[in-house]
């Protein structure tokens, strides 16, 4: 996994908990205090999974409230700073979940070892999409989360369902 989404778990935790929460985040993910989250770096699946794990035990908050307070950091915070060109041109939740797919290969296209999650979409109906989500982190819950973050920093009106580990259904209004 790439290091910016590990610079962002620990913004989120350190910004909003204070370092010392942090570092017992560490410490419960078996990494030493001293471990350096370099938003350039690559870590092991297991070990960036360990810490979304260690993030929600150490908060005492479950996956899916860890993954939306994730979500509202990612999209107000980091990757409107970090990633803006891919957004600027972007009005709505819609015309980004429909450009998911094709900002997560372009952003990743020049980084080594990258495995972007991949989204595929397919319309039920006018305004309900189901979005299938494949990735071998298999991190649902991030994907239900960053959507929520999505509608909310566009202020639409979006309801978002999981329909299994990896689907989810978007009702746009
Ligand atoms: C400008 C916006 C975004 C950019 C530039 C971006 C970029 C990235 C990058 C670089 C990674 C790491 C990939 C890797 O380690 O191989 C990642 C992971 C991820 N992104 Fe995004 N992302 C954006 C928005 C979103 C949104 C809005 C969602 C969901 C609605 C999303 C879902 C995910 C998930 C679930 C992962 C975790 C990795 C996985 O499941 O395999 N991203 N993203």
């Amino acid at each position: 996994m790439k290091g910016v989404i590990l610079d962002c778990l620990k913004n989120l935790v350190s910004t909003n908990y204070g370092t010392e929460k942090w570092l017992k985040v560490l410490t419960v993910a078996g990494l030493p205090a001293s471990q350096p989250i370099l938003a350039t770096s690559d870590f092991d699946d297991k070990v960036a999974i360990n810490l979304i794990h260690a993030t929600c035990q150490v908060l005492n908050i479950s996956m899916p409230q860890a993954a939306e307070a994730f979500g509202d950091l990612w999209m107000n915070n980091y990757a409107s700073k970090i990633y803006a060109a891919y957004l600027t041109n972007i009005k709505s939740s819609r015309e980004l979940l429909l450009k998911l797919d094709s900002i997560h290969t372009r952003v990743t296209n020049t980084m080594p070892n990258a495995k972007p999650p991949r989204f595929v979409y397919q319309w039920k109906n006018d305004h309900t999409l189901i979005m299938t989500y494949s990735s071998k982190r298999e991190l649902i819950d991030l994907f239900m989360g960053l959507a929520k973050s999505v509608a909310k920093y566009y202020k639409d009106n979006l309801i978002v369902r999981k329909l299994s580990n990896n689907q989810i259904e978007i009702i746009f209004s």
